[in-house]
């Protein structure tokens, strides 16, 4: 691992919920493994009056950590705050005292790593801030790491990028998906990349068909201002699903370094067609959820959350049936689905391959043979799962399912938190497991018809699945038309 060199980490957004619920958690449990360098600070920037002393004492309760744990009392030393509001000129001056500060007493050498951990509406307002107020020049490095999301569309994603280039070259820009730092996720690479016995069976030859299902039994909890204009789609699609997409179905990279692997994801999201209009109706189906029941327990419909319009058109769940058209996949389609208010959390990427091609058993047997399955369990009880047909002990010759199984929890080594793994890329200038603008771009550019189609034809009946259901039906009409079911459940 790259050893890590002195620097400031600015927090825009830093009485945020961000910050609170993932960040300063992240920071923690990295001082705790000591992988933080000697020379470090945090300084946190947001609208909110707040003394350094306030702004401690905030995280100290938001972490929940003794504040007697030495890892926390070093950490605590080195955290800052400074109030302003975003991009304004004289907030940004005083921001830039304040950090020339902080560099020259604790020697940073003017390295620092801006974070966007804001809503996205100030992000325009910020990078034009930073830019105007000089704070992208220093005589060390200069990185920034922007949240999600990432634009709205094609177009809104387009304009961030070149605004972002203004200020930073593209190496420098860190664009965040924290499914790509959970641990699961890279063992898709291992899996696949790691083993011989995987790869030359991941084909259209012996690969039915794939399938990637996100789902959550949470609703959208007080998030309803954001997710009232974002939905399922934007809100999972674009990223999550397709970084969990592009991992599953790539080429080989030639080296683990940030371009190739980078290069490979891109080139599966170009393989894939965007929808014509019609298409979309045939491929796409969304849904809401009405109230319903989770865990026993009553839950209310989506329009009736905090700060969602009572009328909502806004999807809540998204399933859609796509092709990569490529050598490798040509004819191969992958379901993906992913919704809230779902029976259950489960997030799963399952390759069913393709049935035996000759019978042996006799008829009674033959009928119960079932394709292999391979489950990536990306979370909860991270593992990996091999479905194989094996003999009934006994003087017949029965033959049943059984799992080859791995979990995580076997290892009994806790997982860490996909943000310590992004925060300590970004620090040390690992840009492998964070998006490039081109692929954030293509994925709009697979997304965005979606959206026009269904803004531009009328919203189906909402809701259109109970809270605690598996979605509408017609999830389930898209795999049965193919002569297949949804495997996670
Ligand atoms: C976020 C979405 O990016 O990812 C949320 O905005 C979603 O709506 C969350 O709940 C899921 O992340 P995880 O790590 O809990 O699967």
């Amino acid at each position: 691992m790259k050893e890590l060199q002195p620097q400031l980490l600015v927090i825009f957004g830093a009485s945020g919920d961000l910050m609170k619920r993932k960040l300063a958690p992240a920071l923690f449990r990295l001082a705790e493994q000591g992988l933080l360098p000697e020379r470090f600070s945090v300084l946190g920037f947001a609208r909110t009056p707040m003394s350094d002393e306030e702004f401690r004492s905030m995280l100290e309760n938001a972490t929940e950590v003794n504040p007697k744990n030495d890892a926390w009392e070093w950490i605590r030393n080195r955290l800052f705050y400074c109030q302003g509001n975003y991009g304004d000129f004289t907030s940004m001056q005083q921001l830039r005292e304040r950090i020339e500060e902080i560099d020259g007493k604790l020697k940073l050498e003017g390295n620092r790593l801006f974070y966007l951990a804001t809503p996205p509406e100030v992000f325009d307002d910020l990078v034009v801030g930073i830019r105007e107020g000089g704070l992208n020049k220093s005589q060390g490095w200069v990185r920034i790491v922007v949240e999600k999301p990432f634009g709205n569309d094609l177009e809104s994603a387009q304009h961030l990028n070149r605004l972002l280039w203004t200020a930073f070259d593209e190496q420098s820009i860190y664009r965040i998906d924290h499914y790509l730092g959970k641990e699961t996720v890279q063992n898709l690479l291992v899996l696949r990349f790691g083993n011989t016995i995987f790869e030359p069976l991941w084909n259209r030859g012996y690969v039915d068909h794939v399938q990637i299902t996100v789902a959550e039994s949470d609703g959208i909890g007080t998030r309803g201002r954001y997710y009232d204009s974002a939905g399922a789609l934007r809100d999972m699609v674009p990223n999550h699903m397709f970084q969990l997409l592009t991992l599953t179905a790539m080429e080989p990279p030639i080296s683990l370094d940030a371009d190739s692997v980078r290069d490979e994801k891109l080139r599966v999201l170009k393989s894939i067609e965007p929808f014509e209009p019609e298409e979309v109706d045939e491929n796409v189906v969304r849904g809401q959820y009405g109230s319903g029941e989770i865990d026993g327990q009553f839950v209310p419909a989506y329009r009736d959350e905090p700060y969602v319009n009572p009328n909502s058109t806004t999807e809540t769940f998204v399933a859609m049936r796509l092709f990569v058209r490529n050598w490798r996949w040509e004819g191969v389609p992958f379901y993906l689905r992913t919704g809230k208010r779902l029976p259950k959390r489960v997030t799963e990427i399952q390759i069913q391959f393709r049935p035996v091609p000759h019978l042996l058993f006799p008829p009674e047997t033959a009928g119960q043979l079932k394709p292999n399955l391979l489950t990536l369990r990306i979370q909860p009880d991270e593992g990996i799962v091999l479905r194989v047909e094996t003999k009934v002990i006994g003087m017949g010759m029965q033959v049943r399912s059984t799992p080859l199984d791995f979990y995580y929890s076997q290892l009994g080594t806790q997982i860490p938190d996909a943000y310590e793994r992004l925060l300590l890329d970004a620090m040390r200038g690992d840009q492998t497991l964070f998006m490039r603008a081109d692929e954030v771009e293509t994925a709009w550019q697979i997304v965005t018809p979606i959206l026009l189609r269904w803004r531009n034809s009328p919203a189906p009946q909402f809701p259109n699945y109970r809270a605690g259901t598996w979605g509408p039906k017609e999830a389930d009409e898209l795999l049965k038309r193919d002569g297949r079911k949804w495997l996670t459940h």
